[in-house]
């Protein structure tokens, strides 16, 4: 089972200090990358121009841009909550950029307050992300939002 309590006083430590949101996203991406098994994709999408837009992440080269209320992101975003989805062949309007990708979660993300843009993981296997991941994935937000 994967360590949350670990994983999240890492990143704590990791960003403490360091002012810069891109940077903190980027390695928050590469520390995901390194704890979590089988996953195929980890990584950030942020709102600009009403629009989420590509950020920092680990994995095969993304899709750019997607629409609010498009996709699990732009559902996220729209929703303002986690989607868990054990089977993303099965989620209306699911957007595969990496056609290995069977099952994804999204942690939307807030800064002062507002919607800030989303965390975003895929994996090859299908219901890969449990309960606990949601929570200790939204854990792990939190910490970060503390730098945005
Ligand atoms: N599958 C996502 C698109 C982003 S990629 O997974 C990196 C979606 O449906 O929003």
């Amino acid at each position: 089972m994967t360590d949350y309590n670990e994983i999240n006083a890492m990143l704590a430590s990791i960003i403490e200090g360091v002012p810069y949101t891109m940077t903190n996203l980027a390695n928050a991406s590469a520390l995901l990358n390194e704890k979590l098994d089988g996953i195929n994709w980890v990584g950030f999408y942020t709102i600009k121009d009403g629009r989420l837009v590509l950020g920092p992440f680990q994995g095969k080269v993304a899709c750019t841009l997607i629409p609010i209320g498009k996709g699990v992101c732009g559902t996220a975003v729209a929703e303002d909550k986690t989607q868990l989805v054990p089977d993303v062949h099965k989620f209306p309007g699911h957007i595969a950029c990496d056609s290995a990708s069977n099952s994804e979660i999204v942690v939307p993300m807030h800064r002062n307050g507002e919607i800030f843009g989303v965390l975003d993981i895929d994996s090859p296997l299908f219901n890969r992300f449990t309960n606990e991941d949601q929570s200790g994935l939204e854990e792990f937000v939190k910490v970060l939002e503390k730098s945005l």
